[in-house]
């Protein structure tokens, strides 16, 4: 079940966010919680941040931020991921089908994401949720301490 995040989610979505197998493929780098605060407040401020609750407890997050103007019918999944004590047990499955089902009947007609092109999992996983690729932003993505840059995929999804 899904609920918007709250201020007192921090210390959850901190950990999650910093975990080792899941680090690698959000917007930041591993950093201190003293850091994060002013990246989970922006988060926050933008109301299109979702912590998923599974057996009471964090297992998953994702934003879903809706653009304005002749592109309202298009939504944008990013931040997202599992705990990874969860893995492969359909939570991001159950928790993105819920995020696709509230955005089409809120009338969206565009889902779309950017995933990294060395992000296998996550590639396998969009794809099976019929996600599909468009096109490849070259040397868009950059972890602190890899020598190179790596290119990123936007994927998206259509509905009628
Ligand atoms: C990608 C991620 C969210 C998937 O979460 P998950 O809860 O393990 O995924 P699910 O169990 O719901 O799997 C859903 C489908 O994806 C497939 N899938 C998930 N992980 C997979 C893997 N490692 N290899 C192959 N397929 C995989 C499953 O087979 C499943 O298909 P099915 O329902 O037809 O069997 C998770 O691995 C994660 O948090 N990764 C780190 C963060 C990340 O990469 N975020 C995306 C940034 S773009």
């Amino acid at each position: 079940m899904r609920r918007l995040a709250t201020p007192q989610d921090i210390d959850s979505v901190f950990a999650l966010y910093m975990h080792e197998k899941v680090v690698p493929f959000l917007g930041y780098d591993p950093m201190p919680l003293e850091d994060f605060r002013a990246i989970y407040r922006e988060l926050l401020g933008g109301g299109s941040f979702y912590v998923y609750e599974h057996e009471g407890r964090i297992a998953g997050f994702y934003r879903a931020v809706r653009y304005p103007g002749r592109v309202q019918h298009v939504a944008c999944l990013g931040t997202l991921a599992v705990d990874p004590a969860f893995h492969g047990q359909g939570i991001a499955r159950a928790m993105v089908t819920e995020a696709i089902d509230t955005l089409k009947a809120a009338g969206v007609k565009r889902i779309e994401l950017f995933a990294e092109s060395d992000n296998a999992t996550a590639l396998r996983f969009y794809d099976k949720l019929g996600f599909e690729r468009e096109g490849t932003l070259r040397k868009f993505y950059k972890r602190a301490g890899d020598a190179d840059y790596v290119d990123e995929y936007v994927m998206a999804r259509l509905f009628d």
